[in-house]
């Protein structure tokens, strides 16, 4: 399990490696015909969801994206347990049960939904290394776990796009 998220990231991201210079998927992307579900001409795919949904999505990235910032500060004052807390409040399968995130799972395609659900289970797996650390004074294996949410994010983001 511990190794397994930056595999997952690796080979979602490696269709999006193949495809970055491929002149022609460049052409299009700037002629501005791209369809729903086409990839752009990163490699990414667009998935299609309900405009409040797709807003709402975004806003919560963003919330993400503050919540990681919230846990290295706590990191960085050897804070554990609030490092802990908001990995699993906003991030972990505590956060996927609050946010009836199993409404837009209906739109995204299989890829999507795992790294979903591999960004929970490693936010909360990460939740459970650093209370250890509250124990242990032990810092590095809740960095490393800390950058296999990270490796969650990367790898979601890779392969798909919202607009
Ligand atoms: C299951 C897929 C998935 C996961 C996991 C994921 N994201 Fe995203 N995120 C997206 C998509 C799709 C977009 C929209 C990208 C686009 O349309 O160009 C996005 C956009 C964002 C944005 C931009 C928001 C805006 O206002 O435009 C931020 C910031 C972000 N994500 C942060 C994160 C962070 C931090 C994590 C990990 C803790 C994360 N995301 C995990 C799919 C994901």
């Amino acid at each position: 399990m511990r190794h397994l998220i930056p595999v997952i990231g690796l080979l979602l991201a490696i269709p999006s490696m193949a495809q970055q210079h491929d002149p022609a998927m460049h052409q299009q992307h700037l002629a501005g015909q791209s369809q729903p579900g086409q990839k752009a001409s990163d490699g990414r795919q667009l998935v299609k969801f309900p405009e409040q949904m797709r807003e709402h999505t975004l806003a919560s990235m963003r919330d993400h994206l503050l919540a990681l910032q919230e846990i290295q500060a706590a990191l960085a004052t050897a804070d554990f347990d609030r490092a802990a807390d908001v990995a699993e409040t906003r991030l972990g399968m505590t956060a996927l049960q609050a946010h009836g995130a199993h409404e837009s799972s209906k739109f995204m395609p299989k890829g999507m939904q795992d790294a979903g659900s591999a960004m929970h289970r490693s936010a909360s797996r990460f939740s459970t290394i650093a209370k250890d650390a509250a124990v242990t004074g032990e810092i590095k294996p809740a960095i490393g776990a800390l950058s296999e949410v990270m490796g969650a994010c990367v790898a979601c983001h890779a392969g798909y796009r919202l607009h």
